[in-house]
C-alpha cells in the first residue's frame, strides 16, 4: 500500500515592517553602531535594504506613515520629545524611495502607507498607478485614516475629523480610487498602432463622474491599467467602524493584540464579520505584528535585546505612545502601578505582559517599566531567542491565532532582518513553513497564492467596477 502523504503545513507570510524615518517603533537606536536605519536620508540605504529583503526572500516591505509630529507627551503640543529622540520624525513621503528600491529588485513587494483622509483618490491613483507599471505590479497600499492631531492641523483642519467620520470619507475615497482605476480605462484601450498612428482607442478610455458626498472626479485615470490595476489592499482598522472597513477592501491585515489567545478572537471575528461583507476570507490574509530578536541562541539573543535596551530612548517611546493613545505619561506618578489604575488601554496592556513577561508577578508596572516594554517593539508582540525558541513562539501565534504571516519590525535595520535570515529562516525551512519563494512577480500573486493571478479577486469589492476587455464600449 502507498503510504500516505502528509499534508503540507500552511507557508507563512514573512513581511518586512519600516518607516523611512531615522527609526520605526525603536527611538533612540539610531545611536546603535551597527543601525544604518538613520541613513534614511541616503538613497543607498533603500537600495541596499531593498536587495538584502529580496535576497533573505521576505514577501515584502512595508512603510509605515504618519504625517504629523507625536506631540501629546509632556504636551499638548510639546514637540521637544519626539525631535530630540527622532520618534519618527523627520520622516520622508515613503511614495519617494519606491521606484529606486524596485530598479534593484526583482520581486520584492513594497506596502505603501497612504491617508485617505488628507490625499485626492485622483491624485493617489495616479501615484500608485505609476509605481504599479514602474514596479511591474510590486505595490500595495495600506490604507489609513490617520490619528494626529498635528496633521490635521497642518492640513489646514481646526481638528481631527471624528474618527467614524473618517472611515465613511474612507469608504468613499475607495469607490472613487477603484472607479478610475479599475474602471476608466477598458484592459485593450492602449493599442500603440503605428500603421495608424494611434496610441489609445478614444471610446475605450471614459469619465467616471463620480459626484458624491466627499468627493468628485471626472476622470478618466491619468494612467492606463498597470498589471494590477488597483494596487494590493493592506489596511489595520481595530474598532467597529475600521474593521467594516477593512473586511470590506483589505486583502491583508494587520491585527492587533499582543497574545495569540486574544489575536485569536480578533481573527475569528474579523473572518466572520468578512463573510458577512460578502467576502472569501481565504483572500484575506491576517498578519501579526512581531519583533524578532533572534541569534544562535536563547542567551545571544536575550544579551542582544539588552544590549538594544540600553540605547532605547524613554522619552521618545512616551511620545509615540501619546500620538497613539492620546495618553500623556507625564500626567501620572512615577511609581503608579498600571497593574492596578489608569487608562483602559494602558491596563489591558499591561494584562497581556503579566501574561507573557517572565517573573512578571513581582514586577510593579510603573511608567518607566511600562516605557521600557515598549521601548523597542511598541504595542508589537516581541519574540526573543534562539531560532527554536523563536520558531515555536511563531508558530503558536499561527496554531492559536490563526494568522496567515507576520508583519516583523525591526530593532535595527538591516540588522534585526538579516538576523531572522540567517537564524531564524532555517529553522522555518526545516519545519516547512517558510514558503518556496519568489513564484510570482506581482504581490497579490504572492501574498494570496492562490493561482488566480495579479487583478482583484471577484469577490473584492473593487471588481464590480473593473472594465474587460469584452465588455462593452460606452
Ligand atoms: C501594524 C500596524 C500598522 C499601522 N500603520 C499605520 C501607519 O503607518 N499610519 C497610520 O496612520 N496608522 C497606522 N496604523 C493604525 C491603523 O491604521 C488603525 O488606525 C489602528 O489600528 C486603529 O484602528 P481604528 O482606525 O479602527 O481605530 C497601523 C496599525 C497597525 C496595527
Amino acid at each position: 500500500m502507498a503510504a500516505e502523504s502528509k499534508p503540507q503545513p500552511k507557508k507563512w507570510i514573512m513581511n518586512a515592517f519600516a518607516m523611512a524615518a531615522p527609526g520605526h517603533l525603536a527611538p533612540g537606536l539610531w545611536k546603535h553602531p551597527q543601525d544604518q536605519a538613520r541613513n534614511f536620508d541616503n538613497l543607498e540605504y533603500w537600495l541596499s535594504l531593498a536587495k538584502a529583503l529580496e535576497d533573505g526572500q521576505f514577501h515584502g516591505v512595508f512603510l509605515a506613515d504618519v504625517l504629523g509630529l507625536y506631540d501629546v507627551y509632556k504636551g499638548p503640543q510639546n514637540k521637544a520629545p519626539a525631535l530630540a529622540a527622532a520618534a519618527q520624525f523627520p520622516i520622508f513621503d515613503p511614495f519617494l524611495v519606491i521606484s529606486a528600491m524596485a530598479s534593484v529588485t526583482k520581486r520584492l513587494s513594497f506596502g505603501i502607507t497612504a491617508s485617505t483622509t488628507y490625499e485626492s483618490p485622483y491624485a493617489l491613483a495616479r501615484k500608485f498607478s505609476t509605481l504599479d507599471h514602474l514596479t511591474k505590479g510590486r505595490v500595495g497600499w495600506n490604507v489609513v485614516t490617520s490619528y494626529l492631531e498635528s496633521a490635521a492641523k497642518s492640513f489646514g483642519l481646526d481638528t481631527q475629523i471624528p474618527h467614524d467620520e473618517r472611515y465613511l470619507i474612507a469608504e468613499e475615497f475607495l469607490e472613487v480610487f477603484y472607479k478610475l482605476l479599475e474602471g476608466s480605462w477598458r484592459d485593450d484601450a492602449v493599442v500603440q498602432d503605428k500603421e495608424t498612428g494611434q496610441y489609445t482607442v478614444p471610446e475605450r478610455v471614459r469619465n467616471i463622474n463620480h459626484k458624491g458626498k466627499h468627493f468628485s472626479s471626472v476622470g478618466p485615470n491619468t494612467v492606463h491599467p498597470s498589471v494590477q490595476r488597483t494596487p494590493f489592499i493592506f489596511q489595520a482598522g481595530s474598532s467597529g467602524a475600521g474593521k467594516n472597513f477593512a473586511t470590506k477592501h483589505a486583502e491583508a491585515m494587520f491585527l492587533p493584540g499582543m497574545t495569540p489567545e486574544a489575536t485569536k478572537k480578533i481573527a475569528d471575528s474579523i473572518r466572520e464579520q468578512a463573510k458577512v461583507n460578502g467576502r472569501d476570507p481565504s483572500s484575506l490574509k491576517l498578519l501579526a505584528g512581531i519583533l524578532v530578536i533572534v541569534d544562535e541562541t536563547d542567551e545571544k539573543a536575550l544579551q542582544k535585546y539588552h544590549d538594544y535596551l540600553s540605547y532605547a530612548d524613554f522619552e521618545g517611546t512616551a511620545a509615540l505612545f501619546g500620538g497613539w493613545t492620546g495618553h500623556d505619561l507625564a500626567k501620572f506618578d512615577d511609581d503608579e502601578d498600571f497593574k492596578f489604575s489608569g487608562p483602559g488601554a494602558i491596563q489591558s496592556m499591561v494584562s497581556a505582559w503579566t501574561a507573557t513577561v517572565p517573573n512578571s508577578e513581582d514586577i510593579k508596572w510603573t511608567r518607566r517599566r511600562v516605557v521600557q516594554e515598549l521601548a523597542i517593539s511598541g504595542v508589537c508582540a516581541k519574540a526573543i531567542g534562539g531560532p527554536k525558541t523563536v520558531a515555536d513562539q511563531l508558530q503558536r501565534w499561527v496554531d492559536v491565532a490563526g494568522v496567515d504571516g507576520f508583519n516583523l519590525s525591526y530593532a535595527i535595520s538591516p540588522g534585526s532582518f538579516e538576523d531572522m535570515v540567517k537564524w531564524l529562516w532555517p529553522e522555518l525551512k526545516r519545519r516547512g513553513v517558510f514558503w518556496d519563494g519568489y513564484e510570482f512577480e506581482t504581490t497579490r500573486e504572492n501574498y494570496l497564492a492562490d493561482g488566480k493571478g495579479p487583478r482583484l479577486r471577484s469577490d473584492h469589492p473593487g471588481s464590480r467596477f473593473t472594465w474587460n476587455s469584452d465588455e462593452e464600449l460606452e
